[in-house]
């Protein structure tokens, strides 16, 4: 272990800053137009798309585990935390079970559910979207497309909280409240895989498909298998529910632009694509350079540093996107940073789109006018922001 205190993202200068804003994006604004980099708790924070680009295709930088574990987990999670030829060969195995086609025939599925939950939010005159629909939908469409028992949703549910938003005010208590949150999954796990291995020929899904690969002729060891599935649960668990939850609380917001939207169904896939770019729901991502990388302009990044690259500053960075503020469903350059970019860019992009395309299109075609209720509306912008509570009517 080096000598170097890891930086922490979700206890640093600027998460506290935009910690419950509703619009950080104008202070994302600012420092991409005019900082462009600068040190906070001994991490580079890279604000500009083009900056954070030329780290990310740099052969020598190493991906968010680069410094070790840093999910208060000792295993190093697959393949976020991993990097070079193991990293290539893990993604060559993973990136089929979620490609385009793969979770295209998870369309229907995920229609019926957005359609029961929203009739009844309609049906009992409306209800807090995030529990009723944001926090489910993804939730069960994701578990059943890994292969774990829906049954065990409120078990998922409690481990992605106590991961992705562990209470704590130090580095070493929030390690300590996920450890806690770890443990249990590794139990869970424990008894859940001995089953299914006895009944593998049963099952088609993203667990007996692991079960079932092979790395030059050997199986996926216990310990690997452990490490992919704690990171795509708590990934897929809380993402898509947090992109969800945002972009509804936008429309709620906005309501001539949803109104723009009902009339003009056409125009959903670039409203979701710019959504997802200006509500950027992971913020940054950690990158360690092995090697000096000289960004032009006089911006050199030494080899050694921690650098935060900060997506949702890219996303709406001035030198790069015209008028980044605004949310055109007309706009034509779409090349956004919110999956990041790179070798290690987002394996559940495809999943995402598509959940967020049925369940906004769903909810715009059942709840084509419901009215949020501004004053209760709340927003957790640290590690993923998520608006918590979206109150409305209909
Ligand atoms: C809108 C929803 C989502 C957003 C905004 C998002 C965002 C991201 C970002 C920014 C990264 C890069 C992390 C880094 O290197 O620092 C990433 C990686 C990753 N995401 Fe997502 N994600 C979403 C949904 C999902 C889903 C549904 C899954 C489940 C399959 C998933 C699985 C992963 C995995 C496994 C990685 C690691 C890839 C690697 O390191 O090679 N994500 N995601």
């Amino acid at each position: 272990m080096d000598t170097v205190t890891r930086f922490d993202p979700r206890i640093s200068g600027l998460s506290q800053q935009v910690k419950d804003l509703h619009d950080p994006q104008l202070v994302y604004m600012a420092k991409a137009r005019d900082v462009r980099a600068e040190y906070i708790d001994g991490a580079l924070h890279l604000y500009r798309h083009e900056d954070i680009l030329a780290v990310n295709k740099h052969p020598d930088v190493l991906g968010n585990g680069g410094r070790g574990g840093s999910f208060g987990h000792d295993g190093r999670l697959i393949p976020l935390e991993i990097d070079g030829p193991d990293h290539r060969k893990w993604r060559r195995v993973l990136d089929p079970m979620f490609s385009p086609k793969r979770v295209g025939l998870m369309e229907e599925q995920i229609r019926e559910l957005a359609r029961g939950i929203l009739e009844g939010v309609r049906a009992d005159g409306g209800g807090d979207l995030n529990d009723l629909l944001c926090t489910p939908l993804p939730c069960q469409t994701f578990l059943s497309l890994v292969g774990a028992p829906l049954e065990d949703l409120e078990f998922f549910l409690e481990f992605k909280e106590g991961i992705i938003h562990p209470k704590g005010e130090t580095t070493e208590e929030i390690d300590a409240n996920m450890a806690v949150a770890g443990g249990k999954l590794l139990e869970y796990f424990d008894t859940f895989l001995k089953e299914k291995r006895t009944r593998l020929d049963e099952y088609d899904d993203v667990i007996a498909n692991l079960m079932r690969a092979e790395f030059d002729g050997e199986p996926i060891n216990e310990f690997d298998l452990i490490n992919v599935l704690f990171l795509l649960l708590f990934a897929g668990l809380d993402t898509v529910t947090a992109s969800l939850s945002c972009i509804l609380a936008w429309f709620g917001k906005n309501p001539d632009r949803r109104a723009e939207l009902v009339t003009e169904p056409d125009l959903l896939r670039v409203a979701i694509e710019e959504l997802v770019r200006f509500e950027s729901p992971v913020p940054s991502g950690m990158r360690y350079p092995q090697t000096d990388i000289d960004l032009g302009d006089g911006l050199i990044v030494p080899a050694d540093t921690q650098v935060n690259a900060f997506w949702a500053a890219a996303n709406v960075d001035p030198t790069y996107h015209a008028d980044p503020l605004r949310v055109d469903f007309h706009r034509e350059k779409l090349s956004h940073m919110a999956f990041a970019s790179g070798i290690h860019r987002c394996i559940g992009s495809h999943l995402a789109r598509l959940e967020l395309k049925v369940a906004v299109g769903e909810t715009l075609r059942i709840l084509p006018e419901y009215d949020l209720d501004l004053s209760a509306l709340t927003y957790d912008n640290v590690a993923v922001r998520t608006a918590t509570s979206i109150p409305v009517s209909v």
